[in-house]
């Protein structure tokens, strides 16, 4: 399980928030056994990463979690291996859809993003509800 009590900077509000995005997600896994094995949270979102402390990865994770899940689950990023340029480019292309993001936190989501989902590692399997998921509409 994540624990989130480890994140200092963490409001009570976010806590919730994030606890809810876990709570969907284990919902999503349920209706298939072997599918809900295949999400492993703290696999896809391990702790520490890159250059981050393990504090500090945890509360990118929250925060990425929490800031991008927004308008559409976490496929889209968990699946793309874009190196740092590629990150840098979509980071400042999709600035303008999280403007109440700070830009101290938009670095740390781009750390987070840049560390877990990069052509070094392997494109995590997700369960058929999340692998088969289609991005919004711009
Ligand atoms: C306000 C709504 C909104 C929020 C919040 C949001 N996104 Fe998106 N995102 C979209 C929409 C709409 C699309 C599809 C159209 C597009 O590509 O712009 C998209 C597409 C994407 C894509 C696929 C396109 C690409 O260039 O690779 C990725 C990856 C992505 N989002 C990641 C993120 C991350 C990471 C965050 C958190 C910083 C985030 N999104 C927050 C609306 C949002």
């Amino acid at each position: 399980m994540l624990n989130f009590t480890d994140n200092s900077r963490g409001s009570t509000l976010r806590i919730t928030v994030a606890a809810a995005a876990i709570a969907t997600i284990g919902f999503l896994g349920q209706p298939n056994g072997a599918a809900a094995q295949e999400l492993d949270i703290e696999k896809i979102f391990f702790c520490p990463a890159g250059d981050m402390s393990e504090d500090a990865c945890l509360v990118a994770r929250d925060t990425t979690l929490i800031t991008c899940t927004a308008c559409h689950v976490f496929t889209p990023f968990v699946k793309a291996q874009k190196t740092e340029a590629e990150w840098d480019t979509f980071l400042e292309a999709h600035r303008s859809r999280v403007p109440e993001t700070s830009d101290t936190d938009y670095v740390e989501i781009g750390k987070f993003l840049k560390s877990h989902f990069n052509p070094e590692n392997p494109v995590p399997q997700l369960p058929p509800e999340l692998e088969n998921y289609s991005l919004p509409p711009a």
